[in-house]
């Protein structure tokens, strides 16, 4: 099904307003029992989306990013009918993409895409190299020269199409003392100097041609600072590392216009869409896991997201009457082995995953008052901690309004795509 988020237009209230009805969710027992009504009919694991919290999502966004286009980060979403849709509104503008095979796929349909991530997938650079409308329409990502000797070894610059290319700098911030380096370990280029003699190197190359700039900042789009623990430490560190980063990537914009000029300036994401947009130094954001809303993006001060994603287990047995446990559960997200990175039980409230056990491969034991309620056969609905993973598990999501079933789309999964 094609989903479109602008075909039934939100009250006025539904994105500045704060009127219970116009956000379901906040109470959170109805939001839930129509989500069980909606998908009495199914057996088994669903996974479910409501549309009216993923319209929500799509439109608090844009006016977080206050003007500045949003670009939509793929690997978060993993559902093409919800990538397309989201791009269908105005103020979203082209896909971040998480491997080169996926790129050149959604290039057959998408004009922007620019792979976020370097690809040594040779197989992959050749087929760019040798189709002249991906070319124009994909941008790799490097952050090194080696990158590009390999796009070179697979094809030859004299026998390919110019290959797009931006640079990744470094966003971490380097803090001062033993704190050290804060962020993610992703370009070694951090310094404007260095990234702009990685340019100069790639300008003086034949068949490339250098057209972006992009700094994600982790440590703030990424780090929630309402997480109930060390939140003091985190927002002294986000404001370090954000004035740190304003006068460090205006510096590098800088350099790199120097150079030669430059059609994008991506930064941030769904955690840092305001303060990445008040930076004059960037053209667009980037933000995917505000749509789907999984549960890691709970704990931000500067927002408040709609669990549009969710998906629901069966009760098959009660080892105790306060213990239900379900089939399945054990969707664990990426990142460092925390206990956050379970799914989370939402409903019914107040059940929780047994220290011993956490969520399973087959059963998942789920304790609390609220087990006492639950029946063999009942259903238990839990968040993803990450947003795009879930499609990894599904070959699709139901898509939900209220207590209905409105349609369904396939899954990155479901169309027999697994990029990663
Ligand atoms: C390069 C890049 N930009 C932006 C993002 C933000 O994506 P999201 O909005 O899904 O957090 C990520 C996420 O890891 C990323 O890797």
């Amino acid at each position: 099904m094609s989903l479109d988020l602008l075909a039934a237009p939100p009250a006025a209230d539904t994105v500045l307003g704060d009127r219970r009805g116009s956000r379901p969710w906040h109470d959170p027992a109805a939001y839930w029992r129509s989500r069980t009504a909606a998908v009495a009919g199914i057996s088994g694991p669903v996974a479910t989306i409501d549309v009216g919290a993923l319209r929500y999502n799509a439109l608090d966004m844009l006016v977080r990013a206050s003007g500045v286009p949003i670009r939509v980060a793929s690997k978060s979403v993993r559902v093409r009918d919800v990538v397309d849709a989201t791009l269908a509104l105005p103020g979203y503008h082209g896909i971040l993409a998480f491997t080169l095979p996926e790129a050149l796929w959604l290039s057959e349909t998408v004009e922007d895409v620019v792979l976020g991530y370097p690809t040594v997938d040779r197989a992959a650079i050749a087929a760019l190299g040798a189709d002249e409308r991906a070319a124009r329409r994909v941008t790799l990502m490097v952050d090194d020269l080696a990158q590009l000797d390999l796009v070179d070894a697979v094809v030859a610059p004299g026998s390919r199409a110019e290959i797009r290319v931006a640079i990744e700098a470094d966003a971490s911030w380097r803090a001062p003392g033993p704190l050290g380096h804060i962020g993610v370990r992703r370009s070694p280029v951090h310094e404007p100097a260095e990234v702009a003699n990685l340019d100069r190197a790639i300008a003086a190359r034949p068949g490339f041609r250098l057209v972006g700039l992009m700094m994600y900042e982790a440590q703030i789009a990424g780090q929630g600072d309402a997480t109930g623990s060390g939140d003091g430490v985190i927002r002294w560190m986000q404001r370090r590392s954000s004035a740190e980063l304003l006068d460090r990537r205006a510096a590098i914009v800088q350099a790199l216009r120097d150079i030669a000029p430059l059609e994008f300036v991506n930064g941030g994401g769904t955690g840092s869409l305001e303060f990445t947009a008040s930076d004059q130094a960037v053209t667009e954001l980037t933000a995917g896991s505000g749509l789907l809303a999984g549960h890691l993006f709970d704990g931000y001060r500067g927002f408040d997201l709609a669990p549009a994603a969710a998906f629901s287990l069966e009760v098959v047995r009660k080892p105790t009457a306060d213990i239900a446990t379900v089939l399945g559960g054990g969707w664990i997200a990426s990142g460092p082995p925390l206990a956050s990175r379970q799914p989370l039980p939402v409903w019914p409230a107040g059940l929780t995953t047994l220290a011993r056990e956490g969520a399973g491969e087959v059963q998942t034991p789920l304790q609390g008052e609220a087990a006492r309620t639950l029946a063999v056969g009942d259903r238990v609905w839990f968040r993803h901690a990450k947003s795009g993973e879930l499609a990894e598990r599904v070959d699709r999501y139901l898509l939900v309004e209220g207590d209905r079933i409105v349609g369904d789309t396939p899954t990155y999964r479901g169309e027999g795509k697994t990029f990663l």
